[in-house]
């Protein structure tokens, strides 16, 4: 999962996870015998859908999943934290001097507040939100020809269902489902990737409120009459 020359630098961001990770609360005491398999390298994991020297934007980072570990295997890529929270962007800018990495930026802030101001090849999230919500504040960071990646458990297919009304409306095209470490880690994870289905359509501003980019698309208008009938 991580090239050679990276490992030393990955083992040295485990240890600081279940250190002061650990003791400043960002990470469960339970997490730290199992920080390999439940959550570094399922999101280096991640890295296989990401092509080579895209810019990334990791919205709702915490300690750092998956956009430190991503930052750390790829040193090719140029990531953004973005995290409302002093204490774990803190943590985050301690993390980023002592690993020395140069390919990171941390944002204390909610990803709202960089809508139309900047925009991404990727953006990824874990555990932030549910889909609805969370298009509604990562797609305005979402370049034309870029992609949300969001890590998600065994419902993802409840998810893409239930936020059938926001996939529309955001003018999303159909999202694809990736199983991420079948075989390798214990608990199998999923990536949700959503691109715009016309990325000719794609312009800035795009509403900061979750508003979308206008009009719903003639799809989000029948699953809409579906839901109505
Ligand atoms: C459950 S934690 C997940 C942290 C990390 N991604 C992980 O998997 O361990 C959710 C994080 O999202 C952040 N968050 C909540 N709303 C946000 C927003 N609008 N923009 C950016 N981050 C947000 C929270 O501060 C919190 O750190």
């Amino acid at each position: 999962m991580f090239p050679s020359e990276r490992l030393a630098v990955v083992e040295r961001y485990a240890a600081l996870l279940a250190t002061e990770g650990v003791v400043r609360g960002l990470i469960g005491p339970r997490e730290a015998p199992r920080l390999w398999e439940r959550h570094l390298v399922n999101c280096a994991l991640l890295g296989d859908l990401v092509p080579g020297d895209s810019s990334v934007c990791d919205i709702g980072s915490g300690a750092g999943l998956p956009g430190l570990v991503l930052a750390v295997a790829r040193p090719d890529l140029r990531v953004t934290l973005v995290e409302p929270l002093l204490r774990r962007t803190t943590f985050l800018q301690e993390a980023v001097e002592t690993l020395e990495l140069t390919n990171v930026e941390v944002v204390r802030g909610r990803a709202e507040s960089l809508h139309g101001g900047r925009t991404f090849d990727i953006v990824t999230s874990r555990a932030v939100a549910p889909l609805g919500r969370l298009l509604g504040w990562s797609m305005p960071l979402v370049a034309p020809t870029g992609v949300l990646l969001a890590m998600k458990g065994s419902s993802v297919a409840d998810e893409v269902e239930d936020a059938s009304e926001e996939l529309a409306r955001w003018g999303c095209d159909e999202p694809v489902v990736h199983l991420l470490g079948e075989g390798l880690v214990p608990v199998p994870t999923y990536a949700l990737q959503v691109a715009w289905a016309d990325p000719t359509r794609v312009s800035w501003p795009l509403a900061a409120d979750g508003g979308g980019p206008g009009r719903p698309t003639r799809r989000g208008r029948k699953a809409k009459r579906r839901r109505q009938e």
